[in-house]
């Protein structure tokens, strides 16, 4: 593909006139598509200077820190460290229910990470990494503040994208994003360029703020994420069985802080309720919800109920992009 080959020759110029050839750059990775290319990309313009970490923030899916710390490791050949937050973004989220709120909380908090990585490395290079490299695409730039000219319309943010709106203005990092103009599409043609294997490139986008714009309200209360993990691994894994997952844009569960009366066993019950939300799209920007067949959500739902402890009730998100968002928050 000629015009990604052109965009990435011109993206690692770009980087390597930017940062000077003592410099040192972060890279957060997400194990997603977007920052596994950036990441990439990055480290095919400055090589060694680039460090790469992945945070566990404490709202990753189900068994995702040992799966991506491993691709990592063994596909992709990248430096990175491991950090292990969890405490550190949890207890600030206790008690917090404003999906804002949260996905405010959690850009903060993940710069402080990056913060005291940053500080690590300084003592352990003698110099402080000046950069961050952030895998922001460009519906993340014109959903969280549309650019001036660039023809959208609405004026307010819909969300804050963890990696645009929502981080700090007093952030000492300075920001590389070299697929800030590009599309998801692009973007896996790109990492195709770079050699990303197509496990990754394949991979349904995940948000920043992770399970936290998926259990509604207060994250950290009862055992929402626990219980919404295993939800989630047996939908995906369904997907994955029934040879859906590379026609679905993305899949995934939702916890609903709402409890419903059940009968399980002859016994009554009075437990959580979830959601399943699959859609179609091209970008992200609208979307349309997959239609499965009835088999394989009576399987699915069947499988849940009966494995998930704590759930009693399966519904399924029927809404398109506009009027919802992909996200439940
Ligand atoms: P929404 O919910 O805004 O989602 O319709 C559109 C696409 O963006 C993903 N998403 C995010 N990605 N940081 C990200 O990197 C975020 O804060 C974020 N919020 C939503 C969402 O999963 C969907 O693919």
């Amino acid at each position: 593909d000629w015009k990604m080959q052109d965009v990435l020759d011109e993206e690692i110029k770009t980087i390597r006139s930017m940062v000077g050839p003592d410099e040192h750059v972060i890279c957060a990775l997400s194990g997603g598509v977007d920052s596994t290319v950036a990441a990439t990309l990055v480290h095919n313009a400055i090589g060694d200077r680039l460090h790469c970490v992945f945070v566990d923030n404490g709202l990753l899916r189900y068994k995702e820190q040992e799966r991506v710390m491993s691709t990592f490791d063994s596909d992709l050949h990248l430096p990175v460290t491991c950090i292990d937050a969890s405490e550190q973004f949890l207890s600030k989220l206790k008690g917090v229910k404003d999906p804002e709120m949260k996905r405010k909380i959690i850009g903060r908090e993940f710069i402080a990470v990056f913060d005291d990585f940053a500080h690590m490395l300084e003592k352990k290079l003698g110099k402080r990494p000046e950069y961050l490299v952030q895998g922001t695409l460009y519906p993340d730039v014109i959903e969280s503040c549309p650019p001036p000219g660039s023809g959208r319309t609405h004026s307010h943010t819909i969300k804050s994208h963890h990696n645009v709106g929502g981080l700090p203005k007093d952030m000492k990092l300075k920001l590389i994003e070299p697929l800030k103009l590009l599309f998801k599409d692009e973007v896996r043609k790109l990492g195709s360029i770079l050699n990303v294997p197509e496990s990754f490139l394949k991979r349904h986008p995940f948000p920043g703020p992770g399970l936290a714009v998926r259990v509604l309200g207060d994250v950290t209360e009862g055992n929402a994420l626990e219980v919404l993990r295993q939800v989630d691994e047996i939908f995906v894994q369904a997907i994955k069985d029934a040879g859906l997952y590379d026609k679905i844009w993305q899949a995934f569960a939702v916890f609903l802080p709402v409890q419903t009366v059940g009968v399980q066993g002859d016994q009554r019950t009075h437990s959580n309720a979830v959601t399943l939300r699959a859609i179609t799209s091209e970008d992200g920007m609208t979307a349309d919800w997959y239609y499965f067949e009835r088999q394989f959500l009576v399987d699915v739902v069947k499988k849940i109920c009966n494995n998930v402890r704590g759930v009693n009730r399966v519904c399924q998100d029927i809404t398109s992009k506009p009027p919802a968002t992909v996200e439940w928050e």
